[in-house]
């Protein structure tokens, strides 16, 4: 514990206060002092009507660093993302009904709103008004839309307000807000729970030539794969998504584009040996044309005998060179006995896992926003209901990051280094 009291997230966490124009915005100071006491450092971000009810001296002097105001009249040509970036964490305290409303709808209109627009940082909003802003519909439904974007809302006290009123709307104790930031900072890092690991995932049907303009492929839109690249980018890991349905690249996704099962089965070779956990969520084609036509087969010339020929099964083969240590999770789009098959899978491919669904059920598997899958283990089959793709994708990387774990006898990641 340090002298504030606090488990000590904050020591050494970049820290933006936002303070926006309301009667609490004293309490900015109070608050900046308690921050920096903390371990932290404090870079003030005032509104321009915060700056009625503040000295911005004042809290330069408690932060020693200069208080930020403008858009346009700071020293750094691009305050706003210059900030955004080197935040771990935003607070904005207070936050009033105009600011709540204006990062909300997205509205950067001044520069602690375009801070807040422009980090990735946790972000903790205190709102403080009357009680009758804070119970008018148009705040209640701007912060519920924060929250659902994974803001967190430290909810005000009933107090003494401006003005000698009694009500809900007054600004917590420095401590609780302390106390939220901590809380704020820690959410962050457990959602980080893949931080250190490289994912190499696989997305979309792949598409076999027929001739120039022809091929031979099947339902799968790339939806649950693409989904599980970014869940598990967003938890810290650094992913490569080998895609055949376009993906936009991100913060720690690069995307690489295939489109035959060749193709993908390049692309995984040539990163798969660096990879912590491979999943296999592409719809590989089992078969191909034995010998695609280079022009566009002519109707005029008949009706064409298509030999196939099967392609390389990239799961199996990297079943067969699997390092200790790494995690293999498979997909089986069935329409019989889910888990008995993928059992099967499990076992003639040298997977670890295998993600079971029955694509003939209503609104699970191909093209569809939601899935129900069966997730196999050597010694367990968990199911998982119908859910939304990122909600089966959190549970797929949690089924693997299980298996990594008990793989490598330790927590990988952040809680202990992968032993590769
Ligand atoms: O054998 P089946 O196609 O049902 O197996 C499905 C699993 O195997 C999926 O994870 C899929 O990505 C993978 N697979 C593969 N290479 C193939 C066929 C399937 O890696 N040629």
């Amino acid at each position: 514990m340090d002298p504030a009291g606090s488990p000590g997230r904050l020591r050494s966490a970049t820290v933006v206060l936002g303070v926006a124009g309301g009667i609490a915005a004293y309490k900015a100071a109070e608050l900046t002092r308690r921050l920096v006491e903390a371990g932290a450092h404090v870079c003030p971000v005032l509104t321009e009507s915060a700056e009625r009810f503040v000295g911005a001296a004042t809290l330069s002097a408690l932060a020693s660093e200069p208080v930020r105001t403008s858009l346009f009249e700071e020293p750094e040509p691009i305050p706003h993302t210059s900030l955004g970036q080197r935040a771990d964490l935003v607070i904005v305290a207070p936050a009033t009904a105009r600011v709540i409303a204006a990062y909300a709808a997205g509205l950067s209109s001044d520069l602690l709103v375009a801070t807040l627009l422009a980090t990735r940082a946790p972000v903790l909003v205190c709102p403080a008004m009357h009680t009758e802003m804070w119970e008018h519909p148009a705040v209640r439904e701007n912060l519920a839309t924060l929250r659902r974007r994974g803001v967190h809302v430290l909810e005000p006290d009933t107090g003494r307000l401006a003005g000698g009123d009694v009500g809900a709307g007054r600004l917590p104790d420095t401590a609780r807000i302390l106390e939220a930031a901590e809380a704020a900072l820690a959410a962050e890092a457990g959602r980080r729970d893949l931080a250190g690991l490289r994912l190499l995932v696989t997305a979309g049907g792949t598409r076999e030539p027929v001739d120039a303009v022809r091929y031979l492929s099947n339902r799968s839109s790339g939806k649950q794969g693409r989904a599980i690249a970014l869940a598990a980018a967003e938890r810290g890991a650094e992913v490569v998504l080998v895609s055949t349905v376009p993906a936009e690249p991100g913060p720690r996704l690069e995307v690489v584009p295939v489109e035959t099962a060749e193709e993908m089965a390049a692309a995984v070779a040539a990163r798969a040996a660096g990879a912590d956990v491979v999943v296999m969520a592409a719809a590989v084609a089992d078969f191909r044309p034995k010998a695609p036509a280079a022009t566009k087969l002519k109707k005029r010339d008949g009706v064409p005998e298509i030999v196939l020929e099967p392609t390389p099964d990239i799961l199996a083969g990297l079943g067969a060179r699997k390092r200790p240590g790494q995690v293999l999770v498979g997909f089986a789009a069935e329409t019989g006995d889910v888990v008995a098959e993928a059992r099967r899978k499990l076992e003639s491919k040298g997977a670890d896992l295998l993600v079971g669904n029955d694509v003939s059920a209503h609104e699970v598997g191909f093209g569809w926003d939601t899935n129900a899958v069966t997730i196999v283990s050597r010694t367990a089959a968990v199911e998982v209901p119908l859910s939304s793709k990122r909600e089966i994708a959190e549970a797929v990387l949690d089924a693997a990051l299980a298996e990594l774990r008990a793989a490598r006898g330790g927590p990988p990641g952040p809680q202990g280094e992968p032993q590769t």
